[in-house]
């Protein structure tokens, strides 16, 4: 799981329900029901979460030691990982935190190992298609009024193989990220 002073990610707990719900809320038309979160996290067999993390300097005992920022998910299918969700709390975006969240997922998804990653996302997001354009994902199609919500189409992208060239293109990445997310710190 990556870290990056004062960034880490680990997995999502319960506790951090709270947290995680409020940052979705502030990012999807739509927010995540609780009661969804709760069986994603506490029955689905499939589903990864993780959160990003950002350790505070503590003034005292009372003070709270880290808050969640963003947090990100995929189900693990077989050899294929279908990311189902990543946000960042909005006032923090545009800080390469997003990129770490992602970066921290494939890594998590070739260690499985899976072949294959795939993500839905709204033909209107034009930030995070640049995202994971960025990660090598390609659009292979879309669904028709996919989001019920605003009846948005979807696009459908994929990154394979997840392979030792892929590998070495995160771990590259990762060294650009680390270096550079220090250097902002
Ligand atoms: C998508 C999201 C997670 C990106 O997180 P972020 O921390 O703002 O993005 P980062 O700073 O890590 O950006 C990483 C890369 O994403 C792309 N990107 C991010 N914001 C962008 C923007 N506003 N316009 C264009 N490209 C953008 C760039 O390629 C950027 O790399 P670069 O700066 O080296 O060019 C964030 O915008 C978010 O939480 N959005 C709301 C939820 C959402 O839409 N999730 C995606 C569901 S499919």
């Amino acid at each position: 799981m990556l870290t990056a002073p004062p960034f880490f990610c680990r997995a999502m707990q319960l506790t951090n329900v709270t947290a995680v719900l409020a940052i979705d809320a502030l990012s999807f038309p739509t927010p995540m029901k609780e009661s969804l979160l709760h069986y994603e996290l506490t029955q689905n067999q499939l589903a990864y979460y993780q959160v990003l993390i950002e350790k505070l300097d503590a003034e005292d005992a009372s003070s709270p030691a880290e808050r969640i920022i963003g947090f990100a998910g995929y189900w693990l299918m077989g050899d294929e990982v279908h990311i189902s969700t990543i946000a960042v709390q909005p006032e923090r975006r545009g800080r390469h935190l997003g990129e770490l969240l992602l970066l921290n997922l494939l890594l998590l998804a070739y260690e499985h190992p899976a072949c294959l990653a795939t993500l839905e996302v709204r033909r209107s997001n034009a930030a995070a298609q640049q995202l994971y354009t960025k990660y090598w994902f390609k659009v292979v199609g879309e669904r028709r009024a996919y989001y019920k919500d605003t009846g948005e189409d979807a696009v459908l992208m994929t990154v394979e193989p997840l392979n030792g060239r892929y590998h070495h293109f995160l771990t590259a990445q990762k060294n650009t990220l680390l270096a550079r997310l220090q250097t902002e710190a």
